[in-house]
């Protein structure tokens, strides 16, 4: 199947990988001239639409807290403190986290209780967590290295708007 959403044309058939590949190149050239805001809210989109994730969506930095940023799926926690919930961790550790059984992690925020697994991805800018990408599941154990490896790749892109 290939899906063509404005400027950007994938082709579903490929491996995970190649997918990845194409999305994360098209995001990139998509959102090259625009605001932050406008490059996370598309970005957001663009990630549901191609891998029909249950939710995708960036909270973002200030003081001691995540505020929500924009985001594709149901209505989310608007803010989250440093070290809280998966977001949290990822925000104190600076580290991608990968999460196969939401139930399993400690102190992990059920913003959907149809939420099974998640991968979170901190947006890194000269050294510190500015912003972070979360992705949830209404699958278990959906994320994977490829997905980290990706994820990562479009994180280390979208961190010059901040
Ligand atoms: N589950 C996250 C909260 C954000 S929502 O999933 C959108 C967490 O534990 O930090």
């Amino acid at each position: 199947m290939l899906i063509s959403m404005h400027s950007l044309l994938i082709d579903k058939n490929q491996s995970k990988e190649d997918i990845y590949k194409a999305t994360v190149e098209q995001i990139s050239s998509l959102v090259s001239n625009e605001r932050p805001v406008t490059a996370m809210a598309q970005t957001a989109a663009a990630l549901k639409e191609i891998f029909d994730f249950f939710w995708v969506g960036f909270y973002v930095v200030e003081g001691d807290e995540l505020y929500l940023g924009p985001y594709a799926g149901p209505i989310a926690c608007s803010r989250i403190k440093y070290g809280k919930g998966v977001c949290g961790y990822a925000w104190k550790e600076a580290k991608a986290v990968v999460v196969e059984d939401v139930d399993q992690f400690p102190g992990h925020i059920a913003c959907s209780s149809l939420s099974k697994s998640e991968i979170v991805v901190p947006i890194l800018k000269d050294g510190r967590v500015v912003a972070i990408l979360d992705v949830d599941s209404d699958s278990y154990g959906h994320f994977d290295e490829i997905d980290r490896v990706y994820l990562t790749d479009l994180c280390n892109n979208l961190s010059r708007w901040f």
